[in-house]
């Protein structure tokens, strides 16, 4: 294994591990945590210690994600073949759904005056922060699997040129002959 293997898987690991916690803990939260905690007389306090643990991870997983991200996108972009406009678009859909979602969950464990308010709706902000993070896993996938484009293929007009007779060849029927066999 050479040296740039190893540091690629490493950024793999360092992409998809965070990646796990980060959305495997957004399903937890929605799907176990918060309809438990409505039965509980002792809620409030639960979930501000949640919160403080859990932005605390956040950060850190935001952090290495980013990190990881960009060298996963210097590995893909420099690569031949390079990436398809399928994969352009599932890239850009992605990055834009991984803002709203480290967006807000930075609102939902947040302690500004913003956050607060943010959090009296937590139960909808948190689903909708839930969805964007599996649909951020599954933008990835289909980058996965969409086709690469080989960079030195030929373009559709070398190739034209290629199948065109030479100059010389053209000239052997003159234009004259055939205006008259036009003409009948
Ligand atoms: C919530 C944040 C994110 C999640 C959950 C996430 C998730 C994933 C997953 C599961 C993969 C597949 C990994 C593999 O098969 O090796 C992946 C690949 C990738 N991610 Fe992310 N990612 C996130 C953020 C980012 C960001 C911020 C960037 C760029 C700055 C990025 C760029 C990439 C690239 C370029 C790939 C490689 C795709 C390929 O060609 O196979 N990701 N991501």
């Amino acid at each position: 294994m050479e040296a740039a293997d190893f540091i690629n898987l490493l950024s793999r690991w360092g992409h998809i591990l965070p990646a796990v916690i980060l959305v495997g803990g957004a399903i937890f939260m929605n799907l176990v945590l918060i309809p438990a905690l409505k039965t509980s007389d002792d809620a409030a306090e639960v979930k501000g210690r949640i919160k403080r643990v859990w932005a605390f991870v956040i950060m850190i997983c935001a952090g290495i994600i980013i990190v990881s991200g960009f060298y996963n996108v210097y590995i893909v972009f420099k690569a031949d073949p390079k990436p398809s406009p399928i994969y352009h678009a599932a890239f850009t859909v992605k990055l834009i759904l991984v803002g709203i979602v480290f967006y807000v969950s930075s609102l939902l464990t947040g302690h500004s005056e913003v956050a607060i308010k943010f959090q009296e709706q937590e139960a909808k902000w948190g689903k909708l922060n839930m969805i964007a993070a599996i649909l951020v896993v599954l933008c990835a996938g289909v980058m996965k699997v969409a086709p690469r484009i080989p960079r030195n293929t030929p373009t559709s007009d070398a190739i034209q040129s290629e199948v065109q007779p030479p100059a010389n060849q053209s000239e052997q029927i003159p234009v004259g002959q055939i205006n008259s066999t036009d003409q009948g």
